[in-house]
């Protein structure tokens, strides 16, 4: 493809594109097709020539489209949302145009210097020790992961970078029981054991009981086990629970624990003073991640990871070899040893057009707006004979149950699932399942970027409306 057709055909991308912006919500939200039906749709081998790129978008759009769910719909209330704001998607553009490795300070010193710079309007837009570092990340899985091997070397004085695992004492690593599976998913990449994970009991708001997580420090260290890393959460994934970060990161501190905070979603609301109050304590943490590509509008991938003592992680990570080696060495931030993968992208660049495009006070009133929807949500479901608000709204999520009056309770879990499929079904919202204390919920979340009130009470009409026509 030369530059003449990519400007043609680049057009039309940008022109579907902004044609799916506004079309977007006559889709069914999830995907209605069935396992298999899209890649039988696709040839068996790559073609041997090259193919028209007509021909490419006629199968976008016939064969792909159908089997997209729409995470850019408006009713779209599932999982926590992956907002994609047209300012990001033009920064994406350019970022892809421009095809850069931002792996060292030399390989695109814009790159470097931006992300330096989007560190700390972040950090003074959520009120963060001025002194922390930080680096973008793809996800915060990798965040945690980086996380659980800093805090595996901290713990074993850099030993395990050395010599490996044969020696090194038994460690653990403690976080709630409600925290994100990304913990125990770390623990094992890092070759650590799913058993080195401890999860700590939650109390009656889910939030994890710090008595608990002090017993069983106790525990393990008369055992001969070393606490290595405690992994709290601010808005955890199933219901939004808040872990109360000062009592927690007291116990870190006290115990010579390297304290690691999960704000994957809630995060974001961190920039409306208000909300910032829940997570007092996290000057506490060593290191800290949100995801702007979730409640921010950063469109996927963008995971800010902030880190207090830069030279933990880096010490923890680095390497150099004869070929990355550059004549300003440690003069300049190379970001190649703040992650996992050498190579990386200008995420910044995306943050910067949205930060600019919106204002951080167009980002605080959609996060404002979109708690104080959910918020009347949860009251007018509340009101309802047939529903229970299981858990009251933490942010913009909270979880309901419907207990029809004809149903006997012992059929109440079985008839809110059914709910909840026929709901997703139907595609005209979508919506998501968790259990807490032992029973099936609905999650509502209230988080794209172009929800109105008007797409929330048509959806919740549809649910209620599905579930009087159940069986
Ligand atoms: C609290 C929490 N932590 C971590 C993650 C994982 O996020 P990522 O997909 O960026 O790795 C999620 C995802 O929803 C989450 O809710």
């Amino acid at each position: 493809m030369n530059s003449s057709e990519f400007r043609k055909y680049g057009h039309q991308v940008v022109d579907w594109i902004a044609d799916y912006m506004g079309d977007v919500q006559e889709f069914p939200v999830r995907s209605q097709v069935k396992p298999g039906e899209i890649r039988a749709q696709l040839p068996s081998a790559a073609p041997a020539a090259g193919e028209p790129f007509e021909a490419m978008m006629h199968d976008f759009k016939n064969i792909i489209l159908p089997g997209i769910t729409h995470w850019q719909h408006p009713r779209f209330f599932a999982y926590f949302p992956a907002n994609a704001s047209p300012p990001s998607l033009l920064a994406e553009m350019l970022m892809g145009g421009l095809g850069v490795n931002a792996m060292l300070w030399e390989t695109s010193p814009a790159a470097t210097e931006l992300e330096e710079q989007m560190v700390d309007w972040m950090k003074s837009m959520m009120q963060l020790p001025t002194s922390w570092s930080g680096v973008i990340q793809d996800t915060a899985s990798s965040a945690t992961f980086c996380a659980v091997l800093a805090a595996r070397e901290w713990a074993t004085g850099w030993q395990v970078n050395e010599t490996g695992l044969r020696d090194a004492p038994k460690l653990a690593f403690y976080t709630s029981s409600e925290a994100h599976s990304s913990l125990e998913k770390a623990v094992k990449m890092a070759g650590l054991g799913r058993a080195a994970v401890r999860l700590v009991p939650t109390g009656e708001d889910h939030a994890m009981r710090p008595d608990a997580l002090a017993e069983m420090i106790a525990e393990d260290k008369a055992n001969g086990v070393t606490p290595a890393m405690v992994m709290a959460t601010v808005g955890s994934t199933s219901v939004g629970a808040f872990d109360p970060l000062q009592a927690v990161g007291d116990i870190a501190r006290a115990n010579g624990i390297y304290f690691h905070v999960d704000a994957a979603w809630a995060g974001s609301a961190m920039i409306c003073p208000e909300f910032r109050p829940l997570m007092a304590g996290i000057e506490m943490a060593d290191s800290f991640v949100f995801n702007p590509h979730k409640w921010m509008g950063v469109n996927f991938d963008c995971s800010l990871h902030f880190v207090r003592e830069k030279d933990v992680l880096i010490r923890t990570l680095t390497i150099l070899p004869a070929y990355l080696e550059t004549r300003e060495g440690e003069t300049v931030t190379d970001y190649r040893d703040w992650g996992i993968q050498l190579g990386r992208r200008i995420r910044a660049l995306k943050l910067w057009f949205t930060i600019r495009s919106y204002g951080v006070s167009g980002l605080q009133n959609m996060i404002r707006q979109h708690v104080a929807w959910a918020d009347e949500l949860a009251e007018t479901i509340g009101a309802e004979p047939d529903f229970e608000v299981v858990t009251k709204p933490n942010l913009s999520l909270f979880t309901f149950r419907y207990i029809p009056d004809s149903k006997s309770s012992a059929e109440h879990d079985a008839i809110s699932d059914q709910l909840l499929q026929a709901v997703n079904d139907d595609g005209f919202t979508y919506l998501t399942r968790t259990v807490v204390h032992g029973r099936p919920v609905i999650r509502f979340q209230v988080g794209p970027l172009n929800t109105t009130e008007d797409h929330i009470s048509a959806a919740w009409r549809r649910v209620a409306e599905i579930a009087r026509r159940l069986p």
